[in-house]
């Protein structure tokens, strides 16, 4: 190897600018196949796979025996010529391998081709993150964050960081996680960093917040996480109309940069049909909360499943569920707003239609493809006697929002926003069933580890 020192040091995401180069690669066996007279090492370097051919003929007996030796994830060092090659696997080039190192061995490494199963795969997730797919799901991750906060940043939002120890709830008090504070007192971790922003807006205009959020749901849907990772935009003189469009606008700009960067691979290794997420620059479906009753009432009528039709059974003032949901969804192939929901089943703080109190001010965002609520949202109660009395009627202690009060008090404007969920937007634009796979280490009700 000392011989090779002199060769730059490549990653594979680059590797198309040494074309005739010699290059030197760290990384790891991903897979190997071949024959005595050739072998096709396929490695990896986190950047990116790659196959590199080792011919016998090219190389000493003791090399090509090392590259016979190699098994699943041994660490190594490889060095070759690059070469552009269409038909080969992964990016269009290969390294015509001279030597190969091993870094460190790798033995009897738990996944292997065979299929494993969901909770295996899970309990082994430090592991599974090595692999293509889940590669791909969480750069795609890394590239919304990026894109979500370029949104904001250059719309004029400041950045405000939300606490995650907080003394109250927001999202009601069945789904708080509760912890010890000091002297006696009780402290419980982030439902939404909303009733912050509220108070930034109110100094700054725009702002948001980024950060995970906890529920202690016991929920065990494909949809559910109890640490999750949520954007909250919040504006001062913004009413319902200028939150719809905004949430449209938002969801449109990031995932057409999700698109534009992972399109080809998300169809390549994904398999993801693109066809719905390319629908983002059609205008957004808007049905309020009447009309997609209607709607769900309709499809009940012409299902012919009995038990299908119980459990789409919908009346006005229930909340959606997630079969509800799905069903609107599947509808259309693009995102729904729904707007407008029956307040009993809306937070405190949701500003009731001063024409229809019975309806909030409310919006959801449904993503195409049986996906459901993605983003939920709305306009605040900005009057300090309406939302005395909802903090009231939710039984929630108003001795501790009186700084949240304070915002009604002293120059109360129309405002509102939303928050949009990370790992259900991953979800959806890499077309994965379950979010667990769209972090890269989920805490959901039955899993704290690893
Ligand atoms: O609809 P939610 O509960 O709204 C709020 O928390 C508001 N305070 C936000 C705001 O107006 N600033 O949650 C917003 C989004 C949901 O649409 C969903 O995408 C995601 O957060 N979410 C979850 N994601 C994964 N697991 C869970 N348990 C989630 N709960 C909500
Ligand atoms: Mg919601």
């Amino acid at each position: 190897m000392t011989a090779n020192n002199d060769l730059p040091t490549v990653r594979i995401e680059n590797i198309h600018q040494y074309v005739g180069q010699k290059v030197r690669l760290q990384g790891w066996l991903f897979s190997r196949r071949g024959s005595g007279k050739v072998q096709f090492i396929h490695a990896r370097d986190g950047s990116g796979f790659i196959q590199c051919v080792m011919g016998k003929a090219d190389v000493s007996e003791e090399m090509f025996a090392t590259a016979r030796s190699l098994s699943q994830e041994t660490a190594i060092e490889i060095t070759g010529l690059v070469q552009a090659e269409e038909r080969a696997p992964y990016c269009g080039h290969e390294i015509h391998a001279e030597t190969v190192a091993i870094v460190s061995p790798s033995e009897n490494y738990p996944i292997t081709r065979k299929p494993h199963g969901d909770a295996f795969l899970m309990d082994h997730r430090h592991l599974w993150l090595r692999t293509r797919k889940q590669n791909l799901i969480l750069r795609v991750r890394a590239t919304l964050v990026k894109a979500i906060r370029d949104y904001f940043d250059n719309n004029g939002f400041v950045l405000m960081d939300s606490p995650i120890f907080t003394p109250n709830a927001c999202e009601g008090t069945s789904t708080l996680f509760e912890t010890d504070w000091f002297d006696d007192r009780k402290a419980y971790l982030s439902q939404s960093g909303q009733l912050y922003q509220e108070a930034t807006a109110m100094a700054f205009g725009k702002t948001y917040c980024f950060g995970p959020t906890f529920r202690a749901e016991k929920s065990k849907t494909r949809r559910h996480l109890n640490e999750f990772w949520m954007v909250e935009p919040e504006v001062a003189f913004m009413d319902l109309e200028g939150n719809m469009a905004l949430a449209e606008d938002f969801l449109r700009t990031v995932v057409q940069t999700a698109l534009d960067k992972h399109g080809d691979e998300l169809e390549k290794t994904l398999e993801r049909d693109l066809s719905t997420l390319k629908n983002i620059t059609q205008p957004f479906v808007r049905l309020s909360y009447d009309e997609a009753v209607q709607k769900i009432q309709e499809l009940q009528a012409q299902c012919e499943d009995e038990e299908e039709r119980k459990m789409m059974e919908i009346e006005w003032g229930m909340d959606f569920g997630g079969r509800h949901e799905t069903l609107l969804t599947q509808q259309y192939d693009t995102p729904i707003i729904i707007y407008n929901f029956p307040s009993q089943v809306k937070a405190f703080y949701m500003k009731k239609n001063p024409e229809r109190p019975e309806v909030a001010l409310c919006l959801d965002v449904l993503a195409p493809e049986g996906c459901g609520e993605i983003i939920g949202g709305g306009q605040r109660e900005d009057n300090l006697e309406l939302l005395l009395s909802e903090i009231d009627r939710h039984g929630l202690d108003k001795k501790d929002f009186e700084w949240y009060l304070d915002l009604r008090r002293f120059g109360s404007v129309p405002h509102g926003g939303f928050g949009l969920g990370l790992e259900r937007l991953v979800g959806w634009v890499c077309g994965v069933h379950h979010v667990r796979e769209t972090i890269p280490f989920a805490r959901t009700l039955d899993r704290l580890s690893p």
